[in-house]
C-alpha cells in the first residue's frame, strides 16, 4: 500500500493508494491489510507505520528525509524535561522520534490534539512537545496550561506576517487557512485554523472562492483537485521565495518511490524494545480518537 503525505510532490500523491495528514496516515497504517507499507513522507511517519506494524516491511523512498520539529527534541534532553516535572502527563506531537514517544502518555496529531488534551487527567500538569505553536493554540482553545517544549517546525516557523498582510490587503474577498503550527502572529489572522486535512475539508465545503492557504505548499494541489472553480495563493515566507516548501518532504521523489519499490529498501528497522514502548501511547491515540 502506498501511503502519501499531502505535503508530497503531486505526482506522487497522484499514485498513491491513500493521500492524507498524519492522523488518517496513521490510521490507514493501522487497518492495512497489505504486507508492505511504502510511506511516501518523512521519517516519523514512516517509523509510526512500523511501531504499529513491527512485522510488516515499510518503505520510504529516502531515509534521510527527516523532520526539523522532530530533530529539535532529542531523546536524552526531552528525558530530562520530564524527569523535571514528576507527576506530569506527557502529551507528545506524532512529529517526534520513538524514542521520545515512548516516554509519553498520548501522542497526538494536529487534528486530535485539542481532544487529547481534553482527555487529559485533570489533576495532573501537562507537558506538551515538541511544538511550542500548535501547543499554545491547543491551550487557547481548551483552557488548560500546559508545560511546553520550545520545539518549532523551521517550515511554518517562516511565514511572513507582513506578506500574509500585504496579500489580504491585494485580495479583501479570500480566506485566511493556517496551520497550527504556525507562530501566534500569524494565526491572529487566520478565518481557520487546522490540520491539513481539517484545511483542505474547510476550502472545499466554504462558500468563499478564494483563500491564502499558510502551510505547506503541496496540500494546494488536492486543493485544486477537489475545488478546480477555486483559488488558492500559498503564503510565502519571509525569505523572498514565492511559496514554503518542506525540504525534507521533497526529498521524496518518483525516482525514488520507483527504485524503493523495486529494490524493497530503504526500509525502516526499529528496536523491538523501543517500538514496543512507543507503541502503547499511540494506541490510547488511536483509542481516543
Ligand atoms: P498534519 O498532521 O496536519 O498533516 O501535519 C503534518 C506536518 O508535518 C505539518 O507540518
Ligand atoms: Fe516537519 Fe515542518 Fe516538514 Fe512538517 S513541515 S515534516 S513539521 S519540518
Amino acid at each position: 500500500m502506498i501511503l502519501a503525505h499531502y505535503y508530497q510532490e503531486s505526482e506522487i500523491q497522484d499514485v498513491a493508494d491513500f493521500v492524507g495528514d498524519s492522523l488518517a496516515l496513521a490510521q490507514q497504517a493501522a487497518k492495512t491489510k497489505a504486507d508492505t507499507i511504502v510511506f511516501c513522507g518523512v521519517h516519523f511517519m514512516a517509523e509510526t507505520a512500523k511501531i504499529l506494524n513491527p512485522g510488516k516491511l515499510v518503505l520510504l523512498p529516502d531515509l534521510k528525509a527527516g523532520c526539523s520539529l522532530s530533530d529539535r527534541c532529542p531523546p536524552a534532553a526531552f528525558k530530562h524535561f520530564v524527569d523535571q516535572h514528576p507527576g506530569a502527563f506527557v502529551v507528545t506531537y506524532v512529529n517526534s522520534s520513538a524514542a521520545v514517544k515512548a516516554m509519553s502518555d498520548v501522542i497526538c496529531t494536529s487534528s486530535n490534539a485539542v481532544k487529547m488534551v481534553e482527555r487529559a487527567p485533570k489533576d495532573r500538569p501537562i507537558i506538551f512537545a515538541p511544538d511550542q505553536h500548535l501547543g499554545r493554540w491547543v491551550m487557547k482553545k481548551t483552557g488548560r496550561e500546559m508545560i511546553l517544549w520550545p520545539g518549532s517546525c523551521m517550515v511554518h516557523e517562516i511565514f511572513s506576517e507582513k506578506e500574509i498582510l500585504r496579500l489580504k490587503a491585494e485580495n479583501p474577498d479570500a480566506l485566511v487557512i493556517a496551520h497550527p503550527e504556525c507562530e501566534m502572529a500569524v494565526l491572529r489572522h487566520a478565518d481557520f485554523i487546522g490540520s491539513t486535512k481539517a484545511l483542505l475539508e474547510y476550502a472545499v465545503a466554504s462558500q468563499k472562492k478564494k483563500f491564502i492557504v499558510v502551510t505547506e505548499v503541496g496540500i494546494i494541489h488536492q486543493m485544486q483537485k477537489q475545488a478546480p472553480e477555486k483559488t488558492f495563493i500559498p503564503a510565502p515566507p519571509d525569505n523572498g521565495c514565492a511559496c514554503n516548501e518542506c525540504p525534507h518532504m521533497k526529498l521524496n521523489t518518483m525516482e525514488k518511490l520507483y527504485l524503493c519499490m523495486r529494490d524493497k529498501t530503504p526500509s525502516l528497522e526499529l528496536n523491538p524494545l523501543l517500538s514496543k514502548q512507543a507503541l502503547t501511547p499511540l494506541q490510547r491515540m488511536l483509542e481516543w480518537s
